[in-house]
């Protein structure tokens, strides 16, 4: 079995070191064989290149270096570069992960490479294309995410979900349950894999914090971030919880473009002492900041994850979430922008009274497995 694996963005590289961390065992028994592809979506060394460090990661076999645009630019010139490498590496399957436009333009890639006369695939060789993560949905068409989401899913022929939510979304939506295979959550094999490094992790000591004296914000939703009027809205509500806990704040390349601008205009920022903003980290330092913070406040998919994993409080600041299973059994509460859900959130948890949760069904750390198993299977079938 030879894989094809498509990676771009932040979350895609933490959600597939466990995937080539199984290929590269079954490589050495001569099982399988994979070449990884970087679309070059996020390229900064701290959103990039420190996922390949730590995870162990192997340098991308092609880096198609896209950069940043518009959503349609950055999708079509993934497609237009990705084309001529599938055709040339001929592999048995395509594997994409997430919601990000890299995951959209390798599916669509591979979904129109096999129905085209004129790609010279060979007939006898059937190319699938493996989503993991496949059946989150948000309801919100406003979210590029979900358009990914859907499109990525309704092309694809395994679909790996990682709750019960997600099967019943595709079976909603008319995909057959034969291609539906409930694995659990990849992200969750990366942290428990990494519990030891993370548990060794300096950055409290760098960053001067003690344990449970401070809480973690990430923010980089085009709908929280790229609107000033949104953004000073919550920086208003952040302004108010750092005088009762300190917020530390690895702020996302896109986030901090705008909050540059918001400064700028402000002229003067006051009290915001207890408001410590750092550069995006790596994955362990980052979920070393995460495990010993009082709570956090996000708008990203996979911290919502992680948070439930790890039981630290997570207030989400979105209307929705694609990912139920963190609010009904995790530590997640779905806040919006609702400056007085969150201010009365934060008291609770600081007066000990925190949403308890449980950690999901098959979030155990062997998604992976699972899913290479499955592939294998049905490559041979
Ligand atoms: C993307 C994904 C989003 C995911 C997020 C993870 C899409 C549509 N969005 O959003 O689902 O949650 O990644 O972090 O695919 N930039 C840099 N350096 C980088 C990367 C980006 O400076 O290494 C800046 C650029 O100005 C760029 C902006 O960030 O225009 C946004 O990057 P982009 O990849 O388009 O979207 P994200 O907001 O990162
Ligand atoms: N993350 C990280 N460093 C940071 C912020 C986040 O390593 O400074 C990790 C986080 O632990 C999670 C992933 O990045 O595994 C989530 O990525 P992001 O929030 O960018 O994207 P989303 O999950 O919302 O698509």
């Amino acid at each position: 079995m030879k894989l094809l694996i498509i990676v771009g963005a932040r979350p895609n590289f933490i959600k597939v070191a466990p995937l080539i961390a199984e290929l590269n065992r079954l490589n050495k028994l001569n099982k399988a064989a994979y070449c990884l592809v970087h679309t070059g979506q996020h390229y900064d060394y701290e959103m990039s290149q420190v996922f390949f460090q730590e995870l162990k990661i192997p340098k991308p076999d092609y880096n198609l270096g896209i950069g940043s645009g518009s959503h349609s630019w950055q999708t079509a010139k993934i497609m237009e570069k990705l084309e001529p490498i599938i055709l040339k590496e001929r592999p048995d399957v395509v594997v994409v992960v997430g919601d990000v436009n890299s995951t959209l333009a390798g599916a669509l890639v591979a979904a129109k490479l096999r129905c085209s006369q004129t790609s010279n695939y060979p007939t006898n060789q059937l190319l699938s294309i493996a989503h993991i993560e496949a059946g989150l949905r948000s309801f919100d068409m406003r979210m590029p995410e979900e358009i990914n989401r859907l499109l990525t899913d309704h092309i694809s022929d395994c679909l790996f979900v990682t709750e019960p939510a997600g099967v019943k979304n595709l079976l909603n939506e008319g995909i057959n349950k034969e291609k539906i295979y409930l694995v659990g959550d990849i992200m969750i094999n990366t942290l428990v894999k990494s519990k030891t490094k993370i548990q060794k992790s300096k950055i409290l000591k760098k960053l001067n914090l003690a344990p449970k004296q401070y809480a973690v914000l990430t923010l980089h939703r085009p709908a929280n971030v790229d609107n000033p009027e949104n953004l000073k809205y919550l920086f208003d509500i952040f302004t108010e919880i750092q005088k009762k806990i300190k917020i530390v704040f690895p702020v996302h390349p896109r986030t901090k473009s705008q909050l540059s601008k918001m400064f700028k205009q402000a002229k003067q920022v006051n009290n915001l002492n207890n408001l410590q903003l750092v550069e995006p980290l790596g994955y362990i330092d980052f979920l070393a900041l995460v495990s010993q913070s009082k709570f956090v406040l996000t708008d990203s998919g996979g911290v919502q994850e992680e948070t439930t994993f790890l039981k630290i409080p997570c207030l989400t600041l979105r209307e929705n979430t694609e990912r139920p299973i963190t609010i009904e059994k995790g530590t997640n509460v779905l806040c919006g922008k609702d400056r007085k859900k969150i201010l009365k959130e934060v008291n609770k948890i600081l007066n000990g009274r925190e949403e308890k949760g449980q950690i999901p069904k098959l979030w155990d750390g062997k998604t992976a497995e699972r899913i290479i198993k499955i592939l294998c299977q049905t490559v041979k079938d």
